[in-house]
């Protein structure tokens, strides 16, 4: 853990318009800077950095946060490593806090289990070459594969015999952990009995980037239906499927050079690829992709071609992580093999030139693919037509990034003429569906908390005014006032009484919860609270590097630009603009009233209800006391209010 010191020295330094600055070309613009949003397409710059505020937000996709979250967002970092990579850059040491014992226990798991593997694929490589059982059943094996001794010692492959348990016994003369031996997945135990799990396989080693070995793929010699082809490691500390790319340890140089990553099946495709000459292969284990897979894939090209095998699973898998690379805006490209071979024997078949050149030539667009497949499928079904259109509208609009935004129009163009309809329709239909993504990304972060509540459309996610009228006007108000505590909350309400001071007070009169709807804006108020009454002075700034991530987020979602730019306006044209700060008074008096007359409406349908239920006529009475006294005091607010209406 990184210590709350290190933290805050890096929080200290921080300048957000350096660090956004970094990643999107920013122009001054009055008190803020202005650039192209870079996580949504534009033209005229509504992305808006403000320097005093520490924050950034796009007016045009609504997008917000502080220079931590823009790292996570633009560069993908968890949050510690938006940290690491913020105290690199300001020179900050880090200091760690002691580790917890869990930590530690997974710690000295991942250690043992390398020092297994590491055992275990030098005991497995040496039964393959050394001893005349290896040579005899498997070595001969590969090599009539035609795996040439240097690739099989390259890739590290391995022989674990026949016999029922000796791995086993080695490993346990060597005093490994029993325990440990069975999380590897190289041993089992069953009725008290050990096993070797690989027996009469051969072994494949899985690396990580740097060469270690994280778990095994076992392979039988012989397919029989009894067992399966391959037996790969399960899950541990170390072995984690969803991370790991087959080969990328010997691929990482090529694919930096090709400036390509090939993304093949198997094991064996990416060990004959390799020996033919072809370095710039991974494989994926035969599932679809997973986005830390891609991610890894990204960190060295942005060129994904995926080469499979024309038969059907194989392509149904590789077809579902499609959209995730868009999203990580890959180039991606399909190559099927023909004839019902797979890399593996299409390459030992054709030889490495041959093959090269078949990618070459055979490369598809990803999604003009898919679409001439489903294209095929629908035939003149108009339905099946509208569906496709849809589906491709759908995966286009996943192409949301900056960079790619010639890429979208392109697609647009080609999509709307292999389906025969107008341009500009498929480019709306792709439009409204981008929004949809962006609105439902944005309640998804500031809103994690309530899961219960159904999905709020944020107030700049589809530009000002459409926003509104779907906005919500009851929350509309509750996030005023939390602007304006927020705001305002340090000001003078009255002498020698703060507005933060004077809202505590309105409400604890009338119970929070009974105040606020939205959970999350409950828990802001309440947090504020609890600094006031310690004594601090909070501001908007005190949630900003809040390790509450949602509520931060929230926070800075709330947090407002327009009043920075209307007192600029009052400088250079000598008008009287009115700001929010100079009408602070009316905005505390006016939100905190629009919510207490909601309570007491609600208090009046409420004991309307019990009026009409009531059977006592000492009952209706007080009843109709109640109607009347409630009645009176939502006169009074009404008059206070006047008309307000709030952005
Ligand atoms: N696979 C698996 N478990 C299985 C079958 C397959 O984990 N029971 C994974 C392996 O990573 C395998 C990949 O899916 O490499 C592709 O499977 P397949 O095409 O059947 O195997 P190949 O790699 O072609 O192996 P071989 O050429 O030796 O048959
Ligand atoms: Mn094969």
């Amino acid at each position: 853990m990184i210590t709350q010191n290190t933290i805050q020295q890096i929080q200290s330094r921080i300048d957000v318009v350096e660090i956004v600055g970094s990643f999107v070309k920013l122009k001054k613009r009055g008190t803020n800077y202005l650039g192209l949003c870079p996580f949504h397409n534009e033209k005229t710059p509504s992305f808006t950095v403000s320097p005093t505020k520490e924050i950034y937000k796009c007016f045009g996709c609504g997008r917000s946060g502080n220079a931590i979250s823009f790292l996570m967002e633009a560069e993908k970092y968890s949050y510690v490593e938006a940290l690491r990579w913020l105290a690199n850059k300001y020179n900050v040491e880090i200091e760690e806090t002691e580790t917890s014992p869990e930590y530690k226990q997974v710690q000295l798991a991942a250690d043992s289990l390398y020092i297994i593997n590491h055992f275990a694929q030098e005991y497995f490589s040496e039964q393959l070459l050394e001893t005349e059982n290896g040579q005899d059943i498997a070595l001969s094996y590969l090599k009539e594969r035609g795996f040439r001794e240097d690739t099989i010692k390259k890739f590290q492959l391995g022989y674990n015999p026949e016999g029922r348990d000796q791995f086993t016994k080695a490993a346990l003369a060597a005093q490994y952990n029993i325990d440990y031996l069975q999380k590897s997945g190289l041993v089992t135990v069953r009725e008290g009995n050990q096993y070797d799990n690989y027996r009469g396989r051969i072994i494949f080693p899985i690396h990580n980037q740097s060469g270690k070995v994280l778990g095994f793929g076992a392979r039988l010699i012989k397919n029989n239906d009894k067992a399966p082809k391959y037996i790969n490691t399960p899950e541990n500390e170390i072995y984690v499927k969803s991370k790991i790319l087959y080969g990328s340890y010997f691929a990482r140089q090529a694919i930096d050079k090709a400036d390509e990553c090939l993304l093949v099946e198997g094991y064996t495709d990416v060990i004959s690829l390799h020996q033919a000459g072809i370095e710039n292969v991974v494989a994926s284990g035969g599932t679809s992709l997973t986005p830390d897979q891609l991610r890894l894939i990204k960190k060295y090209t942005n060129n994904l071609t995926i080469i499979y095998d024309g038969d059907g699973a194989g392509i149904k898998a590789a077809l579902r992580g499609l959209d995730l690379a868009l999203e990580e805006s890959l180039q991606v490209k399909l190559v099927l093999i023909p004839d019902k071979e797979d890399p593996d024997s299409y390459v030992n078949k054709v030889g490495a030139a041959a093959f090269t050149n078949f990618i070459a030539e055979n490369k598809k667009d990803f999604i003009l693919f898919q679409l001439e497949i489903a294209l095929q499928d629908a035939g003149n079904d108009s339905n099946k037509k509208a569906a496709v259109v849809n589906q491709v509208a759908e995966t286009i609009s996943k192409i949301n990034k900056a960079e790619d935004f010639t890429k979208q129009q392109d697609y647009i163009k080609r999509c709307s003429e292999l389906l025969k309809i107008e341009e500009s329709g498929l480019h709306a239909l792709v439009n409204k569906l981008i929004r949809e993504k962006v609105n439902k990304e944005e309640n998804k972060f500031s809103r994690q908390r309530t899961d219960e509540e159904p999905p709020l459309p944020d107030e700049f996610s589809t530009g000002a005014t459409e926003a509104l009228s779907l906005f919500n006007k009851d929350e509309l108000h509750e996030r005023a006032m939390i602007r304006s505590l927020l705001e305002f909350g340090m000001m003078e309400w009255e002498p020698g009484i703060t507005v933060a001071a004077h809202m505590l007070k309105e409400i604890e009169d009338n119970n929070l919860e009974e105040l606020i709807d939205n959970k999350e804006l409950v828990r802001i108020i309440q947090t504020y609270f609890t600094w006031y009454k310690e004594g601090m002075e909070p501001t908007a700034k005190s949630f900003l590097y809040h390790d509450d991530l949602p509520m931060s987020a929230l926070v800075v979602a709330l947090m407002d630009f327009n009043y920075e730019i209307s007192s600029k306006w009052k400088d250079n044209y000598e008008v009287i603009v009115l700001s929010r700060a100079d009408l602070f008074k009316e905005e505390v008096h006016s939100t905190l009233n629009y919510l207490k007359l909601r309570k007491i409406k609600r208090l009046i349908s409420q004991n309307q209800h019990d009026l009409e239920s009531a059977t006592k006529a000492d009952d209706q009475m007080i009843f109709v006391q109640i109607h009347q006294h409630l009645k009176k005091m939502e006169i009074e607010l009404t008059k206070q209010l006047g008309i307000v209406i709030f952005r």
